[in-house]
């Protein structure tokens, strides 16, 4: 009896270790049937290796590449998840490519996506588009615009002809997104202090904000934010956001392009500024602690802590983790106290879709590859 309960004990060790081995070799020709969490597109096997090691819960996932002819789900990427943490099913698939999570294999945050992809289009997410010689100086062209994540070049032949040489600059968030804020008594939520993208030989600036301002111009998309400074930062990296105005009721980041001059408007609770994209703003909003805020969803781990202080160090010392939410000793729901919960979103560059076209490259911006 008291054998068979320390067999089982060690059973669940080995099993909880195994999940956390770095396994980067892929099965070719096998599926790991069912466990799907999420569908995604992806151009190839390693990149949507990535976007399972980026993805919270990914765990394995199986790939459907370009060649796939069953049915018309190519460049599908399932993401998938068990319990056990191992795929529950393997069945012989000819031209699937299945695989495992990277994190625990330490993943750089920013990989190098270096591969060109002939005949295959990444549809979507256009800012700009200007003509080049060829694909290659149409990727330099990426390279240097800090928002371009990845492009199509239309070769020479491409028709109608009078679109050859065009190289189209694509945009994907590269900074975290918060996909639920809201207001909790009893929970603390932050951010790891790598969630800055801090990108050397830039000057340090203040970044500009004025305070209980509104900035009378039209938004162009409105997503979460935490605080002003972190509505600063999603300006900042985005194409073409000029101002913005975070308003602290509802989390809301409005993002603005004024071309025309900027009217600013005294407004209680709101708070706009001036994105920082040539210099280094100081970036104290990521060591702030934000007492009763629940950034909601996005899991990968929990375990418990004493604060929420030590919840941000846990957070900061796990390269997979970019924001938390820690569960105060007094919280209601006594099951979750003093449990930290490290977060994460997809950060590389990924495009929404990608079919297969004659004539043109597609490809990814090289700044991570240095
Ligand atoms: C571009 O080419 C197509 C066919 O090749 C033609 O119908 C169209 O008029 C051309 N557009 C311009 C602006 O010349
Ligand atoms: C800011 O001003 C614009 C234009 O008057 C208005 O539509 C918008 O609701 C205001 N925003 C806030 C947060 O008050």
């Amino acid at each position: 009896m008291k054998t068979h309960f320390i067999l089982g004990v060690l059973l669940s060790i080995c099993s909880l270790s195994l999940s956390q081995e770095c396994r980067e070799q892929l099965l070719e020709d096998v599926d790991f049937s069912g466990s799907d969490i999420q569908t995604v597109i992806s151009p190839d096997v390693d990149h949507c290796q990535q976007l399972c090691t980026q993805h919270p819960a990914c765990l394995f996932f199986t790939y459907l590449p370009a060649e796939w002819t069953q049915d018309n789900r190519n460049f599908f990427c399932l993401l998938k998840s068990s319990s056990s943490g191992e795929p529950e099913v393997k069945t012989p698939v000819q031209g699937v490519t299945s695989g495992f999570s990277l994190k625990p294999c330490r993943p750089d945050p920013r990989p190098c996506l270096p591969r060109m992809y002939p005949g295959l289009d990444f549809p979507g997410a256009d800012y700009r588009a200007l003509f080049t010689e060829d694909a290659e100086e149409c990727r330099r062209a990426c390279t240097q615009d800090p928002a371009c994540q990845f492009f199509t070049f239309l070769n020479k032949g491409f028709t109608p002809e009078n679109f050859s040489y065009k190289c189209h600059l694509k945009f994907s968030w590269v900074v975290p997104t918060l996909p639920i804020v809201e207001r909790k008594a009893g929970l603390v939520s932050g951010f790891s202090k790598n969630a800055e993208t801090t990108q050397g030989g830039k000057p340090v600036c203040q970044g500009k904000l004025f305070l209980n301002t509104n900035i009378t111009e039209e938004n162009v998309l409105v997503l979460l934010a935490a605080s002003p400074g972190h509505c600063q930062n999603l300006c900042s990296a985005h194409t073409v956001c000029t101002s913005f105005t975070f308003v602290s009721d509802s989390f809301n980041c409005q993002l603005k392009v004024n071309s025309g001059p900027m009217i600013l408007q005294v407004k209680a609770g709101v708070t706009s500024g001036l994105p920082a994209r040539f210099c280094q703003p100081d970036n104290s909003w990521v060591n702030v602690a934000l007492e009763g805020v629940h950034f909601r969803g996005n899991d990968f781990r929990n375990e418990l802590t004493d604060d929420a202080a030590s919840c941000q160090r846990t957070c900061n010392e796990d390269a997979n983790c970019q924001f938390y939410t820690y569960v105060k000793p007094d919280f209601s729901d006594s099951s979750i106290r003093r449990r930290c919960f490290l977060k994460r979103a997809i950060t590389m560059p990924a495009p929404p879709r990608v079919t297969k076209v004659d004539n043109v490259v597609s490809g990814f911006q090289l700044r991570n590859c240095l």
